[in-house]
């Protein structure tokens, strides 16, 4: 760790009202390393107390209502008023797209959620076990954009358990091709997402955006840190998406062709012999085990494992032979946790280990 840890960082969260905004406020409210200092939403909640402008929806395992901190007043996100080191932004994309700059050039290091500048040359999208080294783009995004803030993702939640096996696989064998079938929670649209009689009893095959963000995600995040930008992966990734009727917890089969074909036996023992650097291990938001590979045959399912070690493991399950590129698995995560709230805390929690705001 490059700096004290001692003194408690503020922050402020953009979107604290919504899906994403009010996980990140409980995990937030008890964090060691970042406080709570500002709670941002659109003019429709601003000036409210954040009790009132906010329908609390986590249960008493996330810790108290409205994250104990129900008496503060939500804010505008303006960053002209809320100057914070750290903020985070749990905003859809479109207000995203103007205000993540506008606070990261007045300074604050702003970890986002939001799929608005992801694909950005001189942003680095962090899974902290996968791709520490990308945050280091933030010294080169700071020297060409002239700010002294910072923009970092954490990538869309479906792309988080696609991205994390195959940078395992593709580090002991190499990957050569992907194909990868989604069957996504209701709560990854945001409440209130899709409406109840489209979903229940129905699959919908068709999640606008998607598709590209885990194709083109994927491969950055494997790709290779360059002097101005990510050199992407250079294998194909096909995605197909499907939205079903399941609260939280997005499943994905994955099928993989990897170099030398190795047996299946040998892919489920890297995938079990795997394990984070001691750093990413040691972070406050770290889960004991970041890949949980299961041996039964009818795991993962996101009810019995979505929510196990906070909701911050990707789970992997069905590892067997793919008659067309050779391996096939099942993967999960907690679409609102790792792949949302609670990734976002835990790369912030590297940038800082690293000395990237303070
Ligand atoms: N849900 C998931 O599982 C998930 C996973 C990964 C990534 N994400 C991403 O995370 C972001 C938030 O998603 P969500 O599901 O939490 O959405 P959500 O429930 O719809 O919440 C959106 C939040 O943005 C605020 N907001 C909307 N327009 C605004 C504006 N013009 N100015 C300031 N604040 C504004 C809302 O405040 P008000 O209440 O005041 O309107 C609310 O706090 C999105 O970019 C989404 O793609 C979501």
């Amino acid at each position: 760790m490059t700096q004290s840890l001692a003194k408690r960082i503020p922050c402020a969260v953009l979107g604290a009202t919504g899906v994403v905004g009010q996980r990140l406020v409980a995990r937030l409210s008890r964090h060691p390393w970042f406080e709570l200092a500002h709670l941002c939403a659109s003019e429709k909640s601003a000036g409210k107390r954040y009790a009132d402008a906010c329908e609390w929806r986590l249960g008493p395992e996330r810790g108290p209502a409205h994250g104990g901190v129900g008496d503060l007043v939500v804010e505008r996100c303006d960053p002209a008023r809320v100057a914070a080191p750290l903020v985070f932004s749990a905003l859809d994309t479109e207000p995203a797209r103007e205000l993540e700059p506008a606070f990261a050039q007045a300074g604050s290091f702003v970890a986002s959620n939001a799929s608005a500048f992801r694909m950005a040359s001189d942003v680095p999208i962090v899974i902290p076990e996968l791709n520490a080294a990308h945050l280091d783009l933030v010294l080169e995004q700071r020297r060409a954009r002239g700010w002294r803030g910072a923009i970092v993702c954490k990538p869309n939640c479906t792309t988080v358990p696609v991205a994390l096996p195959l940078g395992v696989l593709d580090a002991a064998f190499g990957v050569e091709a992907v194909h990868a079938t989604s069957l996504q929670a209701v709560s990854g649209a945001g409440w209130p997402g899709v409406s109840s009689l489209d979903i229940l009893g129905n699959v919908v095959p068709f999640i606008r955006g998607e598709e590209e963000k885990l194709e083109q995600e994927t491969v950055k995040l494997l790709g290779r840190l360059g002097e101005r930008a990510i050199l992407a992966a250079s294998f194909p990734v096909s995605a197909a998406c499907h939205r079903v009727p399941v609260e939280n917890g997005h499943m994905v089969a994955v099928s993989v062709r990897l170099r030398g074909a190795p047996s299946v036996d040998a892919v489920r023992a890297a995938l079990d012999a795997w394990r984070p650097s001691t750093l990413e291990h040691a972070l406050p938001s770290a889960p004991a085990r970041a890949l949980v590979v299961h041996s039964a045959e009818n795991r993962p399912q996101p009810k019995l494992d979505a929510e196990s070690h906070d909701g911050m493991s990707v789970h992997v399950g069905r590892v067997r032979r793919c008659a067309v590129l050779g391996i096939q698995f099942s993967a999960l995560v907690h679409n609102a946790e790792r792949g949302a709230a609670g990734g976002n805390v835990l790369y912030a929690e590297l940038a800082r280990a690293r000395g990237l705001f303070g």
